[in-house]
């Protein structure tokens, strides 16, 4: 399964920060050596301030007391940094933790510059060391301090780069304190300024967006409104474009997004699309299940698939989240996704084919005889499908208008003769009674 994992690929795309989440998952997965793991751990910690972390890996990893000089001598130069930022930002900080001054700030930035400068000799080098500081102390680990420093410093800082940065920084703070409402805005007030005219230059513009949509994916696999954020965010055409451009990978998301968001099957369509323009450059198990079932008709290909798309959701870190239910654990994406794939293989196969047999397709589905005629029920309920069950044969008869809604999926009149010359193989492959085989015309 390490195969499909994608964390090489979204890594360079992340904060050196946000990387650990998924190390985490990956180790508890193992899905790679544990020592490999953990060598990437310190090989990460290397280049943050999280130094007494990197020890503490160091001596399990090598199974010793001892560290290597270059780590303590790396730990007396951050406690010394630190020390000295903390000094050069200490007026300004101690100004923002007093209420009483804090009133005479105004909505003006100007007004406050000035004023901090006149009254309190705060001036440029200390708002300066207030970003330091902050910065300082998110490579820390200290993630709390860095996001009310860098939320503090954005209200004096005059420099739009460095205001971009900060919130760039707050954004990944509020991500690993899992703060997921606040991670939202501050991800669309971002999305706000990488969108605006004046944004710099239009490649640095496009790998903002390939970075946001990477550390969304944080936010919209954890946030109870996310399923339909990220379809809104992915689908606008300048970021669509990011993905075709330099992040293909990217599509598993949209795709897992939306098979499992019942609300947006409209954007199914155009969803497949960007999958067949891409089929060169990116697929997996999830993609290439909606190809199967989409563009080749392939209910065989689909079926298979399927089995590998649960084990890619299981060990992809943003999908394959556990819930704690009583004393079970759940993977609620995994059920969420299933269930509506089988759905989509139902819906598709039905339109196809105007008489069913329910033990063949309970076969097809993994199901009992009995699960899938109740299954099929509420389907036939819920999807509003012209269908009647007829217990007796153990077969679903479709009503005479299907030929109409399957017109309607197909609608891309190119390579007709290939969908018609794959589709009668499929049928001839089925062996159910097959009565009517739609007509493309
Ligand atoms: C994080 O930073 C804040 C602000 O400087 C400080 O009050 C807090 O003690 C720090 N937390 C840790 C764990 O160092
Ligand atoms: C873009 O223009 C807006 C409004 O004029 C301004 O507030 C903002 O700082 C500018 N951004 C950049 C990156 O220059
Ligand atoms: C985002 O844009 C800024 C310039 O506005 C640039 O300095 C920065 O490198 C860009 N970020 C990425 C990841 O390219
Ligand atoms: C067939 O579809 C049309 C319009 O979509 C509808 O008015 C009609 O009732 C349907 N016929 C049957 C038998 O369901």
């Amino acid at each position: 399964m390490a195969e499909y994992d994608l964390t090489s690929k979204i890594a360079p795309h992340l904060d050196r920060h946000l990387v650990f989440p998924l190390l985490e998952f990956l180790q508890e997965k193992q899905l790679y050596p544990d020592d490999q793991i953990l060598k990437s751990k310190i090989d990460l910690l290397s280049k943050t301030n999280m130094v007494d972390y990197a020890m503490d890996i160091h001596k399990s990893l090598y199974r010793t007391e001892d560290v290597p000089q270059d780590m303590t001598d790396r730990r007396v130069e951050v406690v010394a940094r630190l020390k000295s930022l903390e000094e050069m930002a200490a007026p300004l900080i101690s100004f923002l933790q007093n209420p009483s001054l804090v009133q005479e700030l105004r909505s003006d930035k100007q007004y406050n510059l000035q004023m901090l400068n006149d009254r309190y000799q705060i001036g440029p080098n200390q708002i300066e060391a207030l970003y330091q500081y902050a910065k300082f102390q998110f490579e820390c680990g200290n993630y709390s301090g860095a996001a009310d420093f860098l939320y503090q410093y954005r209200t004096f800082c005059t420099n739009s780069d460095r205001s971009l940065s900060a919130l760039w920084g707050k954004l990944a703070a509020e991500i690993l304190m899992q703060n997921w409402d606040i991670a939202l805005e501050e991800l669309n007030r971002l999305k706000e300024i990488i969108d605006s005219k004046n944004f710099s230059s239009p490649l640095n513009q496009l790998q903002n967006r390939t970075w946001l949509m990477h550390w969304s994916l944080f936010i919209f696999f954890n946030h109870e409104n996310g399923r339909n954020g990220i379809i809104d965010l992915f689908f606008q055409e300048r970021y669509l474009n990011a993905i075709q451009t330099n992040a293909h990978h990217l599509l598993r998301y949209l795709a897992t997004a939306v098979v499992v968001n019942k609300r947006r099957r409209n954007m199914l369509k155009e969803l497949i699309k960007v999958i067949q323009q891409e089929q060169y450059t990116y697929k997996d198990p999830i993609t290439e299940f909606l190809e199967c079932l989409y563009v080749n008709y392939d209910f065989e290909g689909a079926q298979q698939k399927l089995v590998e798309c649960e084990k890619v959701i299981l060990n992809d870190p943003f999908l394959g989240k556990q819930v704690q239910e009583g004393n079970f654990v759940t993977v609620p994406l995994r059920d969420e996704f299933l269930e509506n794939a089988r759905l989509f293989i139902f819906e598709t196969y039905c339109r196809i084919h105007q008489c069913i047999d329910i033990r063949m397709l309970a076969e097809k589905l993994s199901m009992s005889y009995d699960e899938a005629e109740r299954w099929i029920v509420n389907l036939v309920k819920n999807a509003k499908l012209d269908a009647k069950i007829d217990s007796t044969s153990g077969t679903v008869v479709m009503g005479t208008n299907h030929t109409n809604v399957y017109e309607q999926i197909i609608e891309n009149t190119k390579q007709l003769s290939m969908r018609t010359y794959v589709l009668a193989n499929n049928v001839a492959s089925m062996a159910v009674p097959v009565t009517q085989v739609p007509t493309i015309r």
